[in-house]
């Protein structure tokens, strides 16, 4: 196999077959093809495509380059969520409690924030010792005793994805449906589930804003799960303002916490119940959506729910305290609220200018490596079509210091846009994607 024939083929658009596709990320996962040529075939990809069976035949090089999740021993389904990434995005947090206590297992595979999105990773580690970094080993344990483990890629899993993941980031070359669905189910499918979900973001914040490019990310996710036996069932979510109130790692910890106790922002708790509600049915714990939602607001009023996330920080070397007491979590040091300069309607709450003010504050990062400060963000109770009049709060800044406060007051004066009208934000839920096919959201309220 030599990398520069199937570079110059692709670039010029030819097929690589599997056989190729096999070899190249084998050699390439041991660093026996150098990054600049993997950077040149990304380009190649990103600008003349992979055909299915390609797409297919990446998604199992990349699967096949690490090791798998042997979960088959277990009683119960097991089923993950993945969101394409947003701001404020907090969703693994509660449903991933959630979904273990009401009977289905979640092996939760997860990112850290790089750009201007989130990351689960991040805003875990929030919690004082919680570790992420679990081996497969590990991690089977956990799930074996408690039914959940929230952990970060493993080296073991797909490392020919991690690298070339890293390197698509620093080339431009991560907005390709192709690779962007070889990339997530590689990862997804090493997690030997017996389901998937897919929180398909669509709007000004997210990956791929426009709805028709989520909606064919979300088919190509679906069919390559179908390639495995794993049924996928995908929701596309608005992300054209942030999801819930909390927009920063300790403080959406604190959103989820109070979301667990029942008291979580109407958004963030329809965007949970309905992905809950896949993956109850998904891992055969209820036989509707109807009947898992009702399982799962049972789960919250009850108290089960939140004392599930307990267990997990415990199993994780977290503090479980911060769930009775999120007093805990990191605490910024400067707080002052953001006022409205005018009447007017909220005409928009722009999710990318939040997720960059988050970086400058300190709680984001430009480069992998970069350090986090998981205390800083901000609380935004404005939202879109919300009227207001002069002087009344639309947020509140949380930083380290005067300079981080003045540059929290800059992004969200980038971000919120207050007007005499405002058009409506997009649905919240817009359409569910099954192997049957892309259909209207229908709440769960209207399904038998
Ligand atoms: N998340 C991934 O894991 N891979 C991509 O390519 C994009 C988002």
């Amino acid at each position: 196999m030599e990398a520069r024939t199937l570079i110059e083929r692709k670039r010029n658009g030819g097929r690589i077959d599997a056989a190729e596709w096999r070899s190249l990320m084998k050699h390439y996962a041991a660093g026996e093809v150098p990054d600049y040529q993997m950077a040149a075939l990304a380009m190649a990809i990103y600008f003349v495509g992979l055909d299915r069976t390609e797409i297919g035949a990446l998604t199992d090089a990349m699967l096949e380059s690490g090791a798998m999740l042997q979960l088959d021993h277990l009683a119960v389904g097991r089923v993950d969520k993945h969101s394409t990434g947003g701001v404020g995005d907090k969703v693994s947090l509660v449903l991933a409690p959630l979904v273990a206590v009401c009977g289905v297992a979640v092996p939760m595979m997860s990112g850290r924030g790089l750009g201007h999105t989130g990351g689960t990773l991040d805003k875990l580690e929030a919690i004082p010792g919680f570790r992420t970094d679990l081996s497969l080993e590990r991690a089977t344990r956990q799930l074996e005793a408690i039914g959940c483990a929230l952990m970060g890629q493993t080296r073991e899993i797909a490392p020919a994805d991690r690298k070339l993941y890293a390197l698509r980031d620093a080339t431009a070359t991560v907005e390709s449906i192709p690779l962007i669905s070889a990339s997530i189910m590689s990862k997804k499918l090493a997690e030997g589930l017996t389901g998937l979900v897919l929180d398909v973001k669509y709007g000004s914040g997210a990956f791929l804003p426009e709805l028709e490019r989520g909606l064919t990310l979300a088919r190509t996710m679906i069919e390559l799960g179908a390639d495995h036996g794993c049924p996928v069932v995908a929701l596309l979510t608005a992300m054209d303002r942030p999801l819930g109130r909390a927009c920063g790692n300790a403080l959406e910890v604190e959103e989820s916490i109070a979301a667990l106790r029942g008291d979580g922002p109407a958004d963030l708790m329809d965007v949970t119940y309905a992905l809950g509600a896949e993956m109850l049915v998904l891992g055969g714990a209820a036989s509707s959506r109807n009947e898992a939602r009702r399982r799962m607001e049972v789960a919250i009023s009850s108290g089960r729910a939140a004392r599930k996330f307990q267990e997990i920080i415990e199993a994780q070397g977290g503090n479980p305290a911060v769930v009775d007491d999120p007093g805990l979590l990191p605490q910024a040091a400067e707080c002052e609220l953001y006022l409205a300069q005018r009447d007017g309607v909220v005409a928009q709450v722009e999710p990318r200018a939040i997720g960059r003010g988050i970086t400058a504050l300190g709680g984001g990062r430009t480069r992998v490596d970069d350090q986090v400060d998981p205390s800083v963000g901000f609380v935004i109770t404005a939202r879109p079509g919300d009227v207001v009049r002069a002087g009344e709060p639309l947020a509140t800044i949380f930083a380290r210091d005067a300079a981080g406060v003045a540059a929290g007051r800059r992004a969200l004066g980038e971000s919120i846009r207050l007007a005499d009208e405002a058009d409506p934000p997009l649905p919240l839920i817009s359409h569910r994607v099954t192997p049957a096919g892309v259909a209207v959201w229908a709440s769960e309220d209207e399904e038998p």
